[in-house]
């Protein structure tokens, strides 16, 4: 496996390379990760997997610095199942003298995780934007566990003419049922144990829709009250429509359940697809 520090460098190296696949991440390798990885080697012949932590989005600087760093372990890990490239720039050879231009994604992305990060998502398509352009991908993976993220890169692609195709991963998750991430490592032992709830208040929903019942409002009320009762706080459990993260009006069924909600100090976020009976 290649390790690559600079862009210049990526590029040598990816010169002669036509079929190249993508996985940008910020590093903390784990299973999730890695089922990225593994399906973009399905789809590609020439894997670059990114480690960069972006600090353009993170609007709280000490959750900047406390993202985990585990960069041998991270090597070690992607070495393991065939992946062929890591480029692991530092954030000179990104942002060699501050960014200054940025892209200001649209009114999706103020809401929901925009809502509660502001600048979240502008700092997430500035770099994602920056990678595509170092590593010219012609597919790049991104997991479904950051649904609105995927959603927003989908539309960036787009609206610019990229010609990369974005797959989608399905989110990998522990017997619990408690999604991977890295963030899970800042759970207590207690909190470990709670933290499957917020699936579970999500699943209360699935079931419901599924079972006809249109009243999201209530659902969602519900799924809140739940969490709270049980020490979460509580930024958001909403219903929307898969295509655009719209509220959901008459004949709406492709849905999708999105969650925000923290255990003591850590922000935990989760979402669940949810087909509904067709309206007669
Ligand atoms: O999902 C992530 O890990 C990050 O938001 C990404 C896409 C690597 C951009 O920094």
């Amino acid at each position: 496996m290649e390790i690559i520090k600079t862009v210049s460098q990526l590029r040598k190296f990816l010169e002669d390379k036509k079929d190249i696949g993508c996985v940008p991440t910020m590093g903390n390798i784990h299973d999730g990760h890695l089922s990225l990885v593994s399906l973009a080697k399905t789809k590609a012949a020439t894997v670059v997997t990114t480690i960069f932590i972006n600090r353009l989005q993170f609007n709280q600087s000490d959750d900047f610095d406390r993202y985990p760093r585990t960069m041998e372990e991270d090597f070690k890990r992607l070495e393991s199942i065939g992946n062929n490239v890591v480029f692991c720039p530092n954030e000179l050879e990104i942002y060699p003298e501050g960014q200054k231009y940025f892209i200001d994604p649209p009114r999706i992305a103020k809401k929901l995780e925009g809502r509660f990060r502001p600048g979240h998502f502008r700092g997430v398509c500035t770099v994602v934007m920056k990678l595509f352009n170092v590593v010219q991908p012609r597919i790049a993976v991104f997991g479904k566990k950051d649904y609105q993220q995927l959603a927003i890169i989908k539309g960036l692609v787009e609206q610019f003419s990229l010609p990369i195709t974005i797959v989608s991963a399905e989110t990998v998750r522990a017997k619990s049922g408690l999604a991977l991430s890295s963030r899970n490592r800042h759970l207590s032992i207690e909190e470990l144990k709670e933290a499957p709830r917020l699936r579970q208040a999500m699943k209360n929903i699935s079931s419901a829709i599924e079972a006809g019942d249109r009243n999201f409002v209530a659902m969602e009320y519900a799924a809140g009250e739940l969490l709270a009762r049980h020490g979460w706080k509580v930024d958001y459990v909403v219903v929307r429509t898969q295509a655009g993260l719209h509220k959901p009006t008459d004949g709406d069924n492709e849905l999708v359940i999105l969650g925000a909600a923290s255990l003591g100090s850590t922000r935990l976020i989760d979402d669940l697809e949810v087909i509904g009976p067709k309206s007669s």
